[in-house]
């Protein structure tokens, strides 16, 4: 068990968010209790997953209702619209064996399905029910954005958006800024490839760290909520790692540098054909 003090944010509607946590994207179903009880083990406080992992069942049989550690789950692509994201984040909540979610996403805004607004809508009245602590979205360009907004005047607490050194979506998080929603980082180590870029491992080997406690501490000196994944103790211990240092200025900008146009790996989401 780490001793670490877990960073927290604080999000628009006032609910404490854990700033570190664990994600489980690909990871398989049935290791993920095993994986979420170690993660808990050494000191995690959240656990990032969605309908489309088909691994909440390990989720919640690993956290079996307690309260103390932050759950996030994702709307699925098939599930948007008004009623059939109620019925979405029902089933959601029975795999997490939990009454009341802490936070509720949108995993994609699909515009060609053009139901977005409506599965908003949900999410607003299901915060209305006290069914889930918050809500926000993910994937959501500044235009979805603005779209939600207008249409129902409900901002997001958070935007969970594909964001690394090599892809530091500056713009998207400035508008972020003007309109209080938080930032989560996905993909936050660029799927490993980041970890052997030689600025990063100039920079641990100088703080004696590893390139992803690195890699995850700029994201949370750069107050973005960060949610690495891993399925092996040893590097969900060095990840949580990350919480005891600090990177310094010329770090920072070193890191910044590093930032490119042609930096996604995932899908972009204004043209993604799902
Ligand atoms: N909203 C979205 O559309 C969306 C999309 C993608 C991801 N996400 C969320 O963001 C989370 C993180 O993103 P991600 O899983 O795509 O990528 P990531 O966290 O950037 O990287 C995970 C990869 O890095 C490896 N890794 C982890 N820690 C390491 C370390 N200390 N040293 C070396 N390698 C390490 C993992 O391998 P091992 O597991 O083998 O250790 C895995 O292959 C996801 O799990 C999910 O919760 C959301």
């Amino acid at each position: 068990m780490t001793d670490q003090i877990q960073p927290t944010v604080v999000l628009k509607d006032g609910l404490p968010m854990p700033q570190f946590g664990l994600g489980v994207f690909q990871t398989p179903p049935e290791t993920t209790a095993r994986v979420v009880k170690m993660a808990v083990d050494e000191g995690y406080r959240a656990v990032d997953t969605a309908s489309m992992y088909r691994n909440e069942e390990g989720v919640g049989k690993a956290l079996d209702g307690r309260t103390d550690v932050f759950i996030t789950t994702k709307l699925g692509n098939s599930d948007h619209g008004f009623d059939e994201a109620l019925r979405a984040f029902e089933d959601s909540a029975r795999r997490l064996r939990r009454g009341a979610l802490d936070l509720y996403l949108i995993h994609w805004p699909r515009p060609r399905v053009n139901r977005y607004v409506e599965s908003w809508k949900a999410l607003v009245r299901l915060q209305q029910e006290g069914r889930v602590r918050s809500i926000g979205v993910s994937n959501f360009n500044q235009s979805h954005l603005e779209r939600i907004i207008a249409e129902t005047g409900v901002t997001p607490a958070v935007n969970q958006i594909e964001l690394h050194p090599r892809f530091q979506q500056k713009t998207l998080r400035e508008f972020h800024d003007e309109r209080g929603i938080k930032t989560e980082s996905w993909s936050p180590l660029g799927r490993g490839a980041l970890l052997s870029e030689p600025a990063i491992v100039s920079m641990a080997a100088k703080h004696r760290k590893t390139p992803a406690q690195v890699v995850i501490r700029w994201h949370l000196d750069s107050g973005l909520i960060v949610i690495p994944k891993t399925v092996r103790l040893e590097r969900l211990r060095e990840n949580v790692g990350a919480l005891a240092f600090r990177l310094d200025d010329d770090d920072i900008g070193r890191i910044e540098a590093l930032d490119s146009p042609a930096g996604r790996i995932g899908p972009d989401p204004a043209t993604a054909a799902f």
